[in-house]
């Protein structure tokens, strides 16, 4: 788990603020759900033989005896809101944004934390493809916005109710019937059992080429899931988005149905999902009695600035233009107090140092050190002539500004500035 302060979190506000402008640009409003949810809002959703309900979950037995959770993803709290505040009884689709912190107990690593936060985006009562194929795009023009070119999109359909179990039917008959069994590894061989389909998308190289010997699911699928998978290629190719096709996409989480994608940068590693998603046209049921489709994402934070950093080399982030203020003598002083907060209520980042004994050339060395991008400097004969002395720290260049006028000066060159 991290802290987060100083030239990091200045990066990560500018991306929060482009998260908010194009989750809006694409008509999605923004949804908060609590940390703590009841522990069957997830087991039930996400699925008992998931890694995160089976080893992942940070689990709470309050003092009343309940079992709370801390929400390991965004999508399952979600659906607990919307059936809890009826949000799917509202006219049409409904759109909603999360950008918040998730809890999993996993073995970090690179891009793997156990606080983690994720954005992501909901679509719900929209079954058609080209809902899919929006929320892909969201994601392709988020990524884009946040400045990340080396990310690629890669799509597949998990099918339905109907034609899914009849795939695993046929893809366990393939690995256990078949002499590249022992090929696979130690996981996968208890996955056989228990959740076939993710032996396809293991990291295991051996695991890999026995998945690309595999029957293909898109090959499998029954015909509205087939025509389903297509509509959202033909939608994608469209809108101009690129994307791939990756029979290997099966996702951890148990509520997908048709759809499923995922986002992967090279620049990351061995953790190298910036995001994912899918449809989950059966989850709602889990919740009640309301049966309604829905499609989304989510991205994790870290992993999208771990690869803007990779690309860009940790570039320095932006600052607002800033004024320091250095009084000496008591006189001045007590001018520069009420001077910052002049500036401070006129919305001109201002800092001065309360320190009476600071002389002349600590306040400065202390200008520099905040990156200041003027010092204003005012002593006893400053105050005789009513001037002050501004300097603008990257040029040196000075220019003594009548006392009366320093706050129009300052916000002129600050609206230069910015
Ligand atoms: P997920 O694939 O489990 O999907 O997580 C989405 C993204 O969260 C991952 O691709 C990764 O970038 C990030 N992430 C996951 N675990 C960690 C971790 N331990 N440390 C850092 N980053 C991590 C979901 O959570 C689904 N709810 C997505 C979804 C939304 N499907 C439909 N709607």
């Amino acid at each position: 788990m991290e802290d987060l302060f100083g030239d990091a979190l200045l990066r990560w506000q500018r991306i929060e603020s482009i998260l908010h402008t194009v989750f809006s640009d694409y008509g999605f409003s923004e949804i908060r759900t609590p940390a703590l949810e009841k522990i069957e809002v997830f087991s039930r959703s996400v699925g008992d033989t998931t890694d995160i309900v089976e080893k992942q979950m940070y689990t709470i037995t309050d003092v009343s005896k309940e079992v709370l959770v801390l929400r390991p993803e965004g999508t399952a709290s979600f659906m607990r809101a919307v059936v809890e505040h009826q949000l799917h009884q509202l006219a049409g689709p409904q759109r909603y944004y999360y950008y918040l912190p998730m809890f999993r107990h996993e073995r970090p690593q690179k891009g793997r934390l156990r606080q983690f936060y994720q954005f992501g985006g909901e679509l719900i009562q929209d079954p058609s493809p080209e809902a899919d194929a929006e929320i892909i795009c969201l994601v392709d023009s988020l990524f884009r916005k946040i400045g990340l070119k080396d990310f690629r999109t890669r799509l597949n359909s998990v099918g339905c109710v109907d034609c899914r179990p009849k795939y695993r039917e046929v893809l366990v008959q393939f690995l256990k019937g078949h002499p590249i069994h022992d090929n696979l590894c130690d996981q996968c061989k208890l996955r056989l059992e228990r959740a076939p389909l993710r032996v396809l998308d293991c990291k295991n190289e051996s695991c890999r080429s026995v998945a690309a010997q595999a029957p293909r699911i898109p090959d499998h699928l029954c015909s509205p899931c087939s025509a389903h998978h297509s509509q959202v290629q033909t939608s994608l190719k469209a809108l101009g988005v690129p994307f791939e096709n990756d029979s290997t996409i099966v996702r951890g989480l148990d509520y997908y149905t048709r759809s499923a994608f995922e986002f992967t940068s090279s620049l990351l590693g061995a953790q190298d999902a910036l995001g994912g998603g899918g449809r989950y046209d059966g989850l709602s049921a889990q919740f009640g009695k309301a049966h309604f489709p829905g499609v989304g994402f989510a991205a994790g934070m870290e992993r999208v600035i771990l690869a803007l950093d990779a690309a860009t080399g940790n570039e320095a982030p932006i600052r607002r233009p800033s004024i320091f203020l250095a009084p000496l003598g008591p006189r001045a002083f007590d001018l520069l107090f009420k001077l910052s907060f002049d500036l401070k209520r006129a919305g001109l980042q201002t800092e001065m140092s309360y320190d009476r004994a600071k002389g002349l050339k600590n306040i400065l060395k202390l200008a520099d050190k905040r990156d200041s991008t003027w010092t204003v400097v005012i002593g006893d004969d400053e105050i005789a002539k009513q001037k002050a002395l501004v300097k603008e720290m990257k040029t040196g260049t000075q220019s003594e500004i009548a006392l009366s006028e320093i706050a129009t000066f300052l916000t002129a060159r600050m609206a230069r500035a910015t």
